[in-house]
């Protein structure tokens, strides 16, 4: 598949070399192409342009931006070319200031979440949350000894929602679909959970399991 990245951030470099590395093409999207060099030398056959050029260029789009300025990136990306395409939200709105005692702050409450934001904002583009709740360097082929760890996600479209299945099991994930957009205020606050032992203990390499 085309996959266009909007980010130049840890999780756009990861996810962007794993698409790459499972056989996709990619073009990754910044404000700044210079801060995409190493990695464009690293991954020869990647892509890299403004947010409009990888938003147009992706038939998915994975938006890997600051949380705070999702919104904003999008609009950058251009309304046109999110239309109809599923759209992989990794963002957290988390609040600039870093956690209190190891807890991250957001700027949404449990009644709300970003991707219903950005779903409100863009009605056309199908968000799906996905990637929000671990670590870039386990977000491509994780190695629990032989363990898949759990994705949760969620989104308004099945169809959306299947293609991000796909890319998940390719990357080795098992997916647990929580259901529609409105999920997203369970599934954001995983991203406090998870960075609790990075903070408290330096420990950065967990991963979260769904047992039933
Ligand atoms: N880091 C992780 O391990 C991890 C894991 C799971 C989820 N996440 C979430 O994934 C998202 C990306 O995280 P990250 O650590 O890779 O990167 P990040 O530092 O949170 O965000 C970097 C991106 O934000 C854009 N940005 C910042 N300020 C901007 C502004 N004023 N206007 C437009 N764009 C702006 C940058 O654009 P330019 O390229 O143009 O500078 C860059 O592409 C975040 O929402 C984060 O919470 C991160």
């Amino acid at each position: 598949m085309k996959i266009g990245i909007l980010g130049s951030g840890a999780v756009a470099k990861t996810l962007g070399a794993g698409f790459l590395k499972h056989g996709h093409e990619v073009t990754v999207g910044t404000r700044d192409a210079a801060k995409l060099t190493e990695w464009k030398a690293a991954n020869p056959k990647g892509s890299v342009g403004s947010f409009a050029d990888a938003a147009a260029f992706g038939e998915v789009l994975v938006l890997a931006a600051k949380g705070s300025v999702a919104a904003e990136v999008c609009r950058l990306a251009g309304t046109g070319n999110l239309a109809g395409k599923p759209v992989l939200d990794t963002t957290n709105p988390i609040v600039e200031g870093g956690p209190d005692k190891g807890v991250l702050k957001f700027f949404t409450t449990l009644e709300d979440s970003l991707m219903e934001r950005l779903q409100k904002e863009f009605p056309e583009a199908r968000f799906v949350k996905a990637f929000n709740s671990v670590g870039a360097p386990r977000m491509v082929d994780p190695d629990f000894g032989g363990v898949k760890p759990t994705m949760f996600l969620c989104g308004n479209d099945a169809a959306a929602k299947a293609t991000a299945t796909k890319i998940l099991d390719q990357f080795g994930w098992e997916v647990a679909d929580m259901g529609g957009v409105e999920a997203a205020r369970a599934i954001e606050p995983l991203c406090i959970l998870w960075c609790i032992p990075g903070f408290r203990e330096n420990s950065w390499t967990h991963a979260f399991k769904l047992l039933k």
